[in-house]
């Protein structure tokens, strides 16, 4: 038997946010990172929609980027404190992540982050709360996931907290928030939806359900990041859906490799999710086409691209990779990104060894070794073909 979870109820286009006005529920905490989405109005108008319902709002905000153990075990007291019964998180993946992970520790809060973190894992949730997510930015789709990645700032680790009783249970994708993103976060999200949208279609776990919505996301976006990145309101608008389709797909499938080596170096070698996974992907789909290059093959035709033989489409969807990056400014390898020699290859040797331990690199097509995941990931950093 397989499991298919996505919130009971999505919401999207211009004004979404406008479903608030008819929520149940007596008092919401509002969970967000920075003061912009006050100035700009967009939490204002979250508080409006909610007084229309009936309910009062609390705020909690400064959940920093890669939110930490320290800020969800905060988030959660104040929840403890407020008794909402309604949690929502407004903002990047971070303050929607972090509010998620809040929940579990609301409603549970003898539950430990250690126990947290370990896979589907958690006591059933919604005893309390039930939780809505609104998206600011495009690429990790957390409105609509299983996932919350929080970091532990001592060791410098992402753990990625998986389970179905974490998925939200209305996302609303209100298209005008993302139209304010700048163009490096525009290009960044974009790639860490691509990523997903890949690492689910050959994921070892994957299914007929993930798999239609891994190709529709791969289509759009490579329709629409561009343009999205080049501040084109109509493709801004397509890119919310599209990675909200590769979101519901990994969210099922899981992800892969490129996940789990974004995991280990996010923290720990100051990289953005999202720009990491645009520099490994296009090595890891060399380093997994031995395993699946029929299935990588089937993605380069859905991009369109050219190519006699399977292993003629995947080259072209190497290089396609690699000129998404040039088209935003993006580096190609971990060198080009400015990390030095002797950092490299001071950590080199932990992030190999901690990659292959991510619950991630469970579902990835072709499996690995320390050993290899060390090479793999020399490749990434002097750009070396990955030809093993
Ligand atoms: N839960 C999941 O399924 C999942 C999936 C992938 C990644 N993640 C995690 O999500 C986090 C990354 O999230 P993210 O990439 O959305 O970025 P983010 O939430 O970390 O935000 C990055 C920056 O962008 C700003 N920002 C957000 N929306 C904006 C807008 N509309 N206009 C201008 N600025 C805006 C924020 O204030 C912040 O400074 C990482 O911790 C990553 O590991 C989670
Ligand atoms: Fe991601």
């Amino acid at each position: 038997m397989q499991r298919f979870t996505i919130p009971r109820d999505l919401y999207f286009g211009e004004d979404a946010v406008s479903y608030l006005k008819g929520v149940k529920g007596k008092k919401a905490i509002i969970v967000f990172g920075s003061e912009r989405l006050v100035k700009d109005g967009t939490i204002g108008k979250v508080k409006e929609a909610l007084k229309v319902a009936g309910i009062e709002s609390v705020l909690f905000s400064g959940v920093e980027p890669d939110p930490s153990v320290e800020t969800v075990m905060k988030g959660a007291k104040v929840m403890r404190e407020e008794n909402p019964d309604i949690i929502i998180g407004v903002g990047g993946g971070s303050p929607i992540d972090a509010a998620k992970a809040m929940w579990i520790f609301y409603e549970y809060p003898e539950f430990t982050f250690e126990e947290a973190a370990k896979p589907f894992n958690l006591p059933e949730l919604r005893k309390k709360a039930i939780f809505i997510a609104i998206p600011t930015t495009s690429g990790t789709a957390t409105e609509v996931t299983s996932f919350s990645v929080i970091t532990d700032y001592s060791t410098g680790i992402k753990y990625p907290i998986a389970d179905y009783n974490i998925t939200p249970d209305v996302a609303i994708l209100d298209t005008s928030l993302v139209q304010s993103m700048p163009k490096s976060l525009t290009a960044n999200t974009g790639m860490d939806a691509l990523a997903h949208a890949f690492e689910a279609y050959v994921s070892v776990v994957r299914n007929p359900i993930t798999d239609a919505l891994a190709l529709k996301a791969i289509e759009m976006i490579g329709e629409d990041l561009i343009d999205s990145y080049n501040g084109c309101k109509k493709a801004r608008e397509n890119m919310h859906l599209a990675q909200c389709l590769a979101g519901m797909s990994f969210s099922n499938a899981i992800l892969g490799i490129v996940h789990s080596i974004a995991h280990k170096t996010g923290k720990t070698l100051g990289i953005d999710h999202g720009l990491a996974n645009a520099i490994y992907l296009s090595y890891v789909v060399e380093f997994n086409a031995k395993e699946v290059e029929k299935d990588y093959a089937k993605i380069g035709r859905t991009l369109k691209l050219k190519g006699n033989t399977d292993k003629e489409v995947v080259e072209e969807l190497v290089k396609f990779i690699g000129q998404l990056r040039t088209s935003m400014n993006m580096p190609h390898t971990l060198k080009e990104y400015g990390i030095s020699e002797e950092e490299f290859k001071l950590k080199i040797d932990s992030i190999a060894e901690t990659a292959v331990a991510d619950p991630c690199t469970g579902t990835n097509p072709r499996k690995i070794d320390v050993k290899e995941m060390k090479k793999l990931i020399e490749a990434i950093y002097y750009g070396r073909k990955v030809d093993f």
